[in-house]
């Protein structure tokens, strides 16, 4: 059965979405067909897009499945009824898709949002080249710099500066007020605070007992993430400076993502090693003792590289059966090597009033030493979870019409 446009009219009072965000579509619907288990549905592009009956009834946005106010779900699909078909299928006058089921159902899909959630080959890989957003860098990187009394005062600005951080993983924020407060208000401008045994926030100066983090000495740090010594390391970091009149003390940087990705090509059975075998990672200090034990490059369910956990310093001896143990050091030695090539590292020195933010599951950063006699060096620092930054984006783009979600 094929049914045209214009067939019937869509009730004024039904709900149409799920979602908090709206689904333009580029596309509209040509026509529907009744397959015997199955919605197919064809775009004005050519592009079919085929719908079975229980993820569409599963879907439904009326008022009835949907709660009208949270836009969560009431309906549960292990209550549809097992032999539950499509009755007949029609496109209204808007283009949405209308469905009366056999068993007194009716449901109404806008056409945006299913052009954004079908599961045909082509919009799915579409789908996942918008997600692949990692903007892998080196040396060259000109790191993305945003000004802090812009971030406050546009959610455009704020927006831009979110995604640099979401996407290349590493920024700095210029003409921040020299004073305490100033990391909170910037931090919270996005989200929550993600508190840890440093504090809600904490200081970067020499300790005169420096018992908990090699951090609160003028030692130099190597390329390191930050609390790789929690089941979820921080996915944000913030270092605020406030004082840098000491000789020294350069911040550098390198794509942890990058590194990964030429281990991958060049030496695969490092790479290899390195994501399978867990390291343990350990912050021992007079009043606790945090540890995790997770390989050194983390990978999503497609098998992309999603996460980096390493800093030296905090690294338990390795547990490794015999067999593996000369060939995991070379494979730890050759990635702690990547860190410290030329080819990969960014150099700038923080100076007062300048704030990093970066991706600590993706972006390794180091610090030069620098010479307590010759001055005071002085920062502030706080976490936020990857969650946090994608949320807030995310809300951010509903507000901004140009970025909203839209459909192929
Ligand atoms: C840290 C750290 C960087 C710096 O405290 O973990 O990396 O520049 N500090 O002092
Ligand atoms: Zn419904
Ligand atoms: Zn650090």
């Amino acid at each position: 059965m094929e049914i045209n446009i214009n067939a019937v009219a869509s009730p004024a009072n039904e709900t149409f979405s799920a979602d908090w965000r709206t689904f333009e579509s580029a596309h509209r619907l040509r026509s529907v067909t009744l397959l015997t288990d199955s919605v197919e549905t064809t775009w004005d592009d050519a592009r079919i897009s085929s719908y079975h009956f229980l993820w569409l009834r599963d879907n439904c946005p009326c008022s009835q499945c949907v709660h009208p106010a949270t836009r969560e779900q009431m309906f549960e699909v292990v209550d549809a009824p097992e032999n539950l078909v499509a009755g007949s299928v029609s496109l209204d006058v808007t283009g949405a898709l209308n469905v009366q089921w056999s068993d007194g159902h009716r449901s109404l899909y806008e056409a945006g949002w299913l052009r954004s959630h079908a599961y045909d080959e082509t919009s799915r890989s579409e789908r996942a080249a918008q997600l692949r957003s990692v903007r892998p860098w080196d040396s060259k990187l000109v790191i993305p710099t945003f000004d802090y009394a812009s971030v406050m005062s546009s959610d455009r600005v704020l927006l831009d500066w979110l995604l640099a951080a979401r996407d290349v993983g590493l920024t700095l924020l210029t003409g921040m007020p020299e004073t305490g407060k100033a990391l909170e208000t910037v931090a919270t401008r996005i989200s929550f605070i993600r508190e840890s045994n440093f504090g809600m926030t904490f200081k970067v100066r020499t300790k005169v007992e420096a018992v908990d983090s090699n951090a609160y000495t003028a030692l130099e740090l190597p390329a390191h993430t930050d609390l790789p010594t929690r089941e979820l390391q921080p996915g944000l970091q913030f270092l605020h400076c406030l004082i840098n009149d000491a000789t020294g003390g350069e911040s550098t940087f390198v794509d942890g993502f990058a590194i990964a990705a030429a281990l991958r090509a060049n030496s695969p059975e490092d790479f290899r090693l390195l994501c399978e075998h867990p390291v343990e990672f350990w912050n021992k200090a007079p009043q606790s003792d945090y540890r995790s034990y997770a390989p050194v490059i983390g990978l999503d369910s497609r098998g992309e590289v999603s996460e980096i956990r390493l800093a030296n310093w905090l690294r338990a001896p390795f547990n490794l059966p015999a067999s593996e143990m000369g060939a995991f050091y070379r494979a730890y030695r050759h990635f702690s090597a990547l860190t410290r090539d030329s080819r990969f590292i960014v150099s700038h020195r923080l100076e007062a009033g300048q704030m990093w933010c970066f991706d600590n599951r993706r972006t390794m950063h180091a610090r030069k030493a620098f010479d307590q006699a010759s001055g005071k060096r002085f920062l502030r620092g706080c976490y936020m979870d990857r969650d946090e930054l994608l949320s807030r984006i995310l809300v951010l783009q509903r507000n901004d019409p140009g970025r909203s979600i839209r459909a192929a």
